[in-house]
């Protein structure tokens, strides 16, 4: 695991690696990709999951008593939709006792700019939440920041944000307004090319894990 700053966490564990590769190859079809993509969600969310608070406790085995640790934040799963979906299978079989709120946005193809079309976020949530925003192509970084704002609002005070890919753009963004997002990813790309889209990247996310 490699730390860029202290807020970029890039996972460059072999497996992970070899599933992005997976993910990034053209010829990937969309059964596979959904595949490969629970897989490596599994290993971004349990490494940004590094952050997360225990309680220290004791606990008896059948031998004798044992010093333990249990999870002690009160989290929430943000995936953004649609590709984000896919994130949040992996995250609720990690950490089934959170609360998911799905965060729908589509990003305008003309302006690139993030459009709500669901929130069905509570109208108050607990100060010490743990926010993990889901969504697996940080671009422009416009879709991150409109989700992020959404728990802002809020008052949530942890919220980190994991993708598969993030453009140098995207996180600067990101960090620019928000610089206590923590950002878990499998890879920083080069840039971003005219129309938006991540280089190399993998393409739209969306349409290759749903086929559309
Ligand atoms: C894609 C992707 C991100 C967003 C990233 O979603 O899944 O949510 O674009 O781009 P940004 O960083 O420039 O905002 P899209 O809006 O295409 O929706 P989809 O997941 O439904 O395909
Ligand atoms: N959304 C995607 O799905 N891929 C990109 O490269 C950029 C935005």
């Amino acid at each position: 695991m490699i730390a860029q700053g202290n807020k970029v966490q890039i996972v460059d564990h072999p497996l992970a690696q070899h599933l992005l590769t997976r993910l990034r190859a053209y010829q990937t079809a969309p059964h596979q990709f959904r595949r490969y993509a629970l897989e490596l969600s599994d290993f971004l969310v349990y490494e940004a999951a590094r952050q997360m608070n225990v309680r220290e406790t004791g606990v008896e085995t059948p031998v004798g008593p044992a010093k333990g640790a249990v999870l002690s934040d009160y989290v929430i799963i943000a995936p953004v939709l649609r590709a984000g979906l896919i994130m949040a299978e992996a995250a609720q079989k990690l950490l089934p006792a959170a609360r998911i709120y799905h965060v729908g946005l589509k990003r305008d193809e003309e302006t690139l700019e993030a459009k709500s079309y669901y929130d069905k976020l509570p109208d108050s949530l607990p100060n010490d939440c743990r926010v993990f925003v889901l969504d697996p192509m940080l671009a422009t970084g416009g879709s991150a920041v409109s989700a992020i704002d959404l728990f802002v609002k809020l008052n949530v005070k942890t919220i980190q944000l994991v993708s598969f890919v993030a453009a140098p753009e995207g996180i600067k963004r990101v960090h620019d307004k928000h610089p206590n997002v923590h950002i878990t990813t499998a890879s920083v790309d080069t840039q971003l090319n005219e129309l938006g889209y991540i280089v190399p990247g993998l393409g739209d996310a969306g349409d290759r894990i749903f086929g559309t």
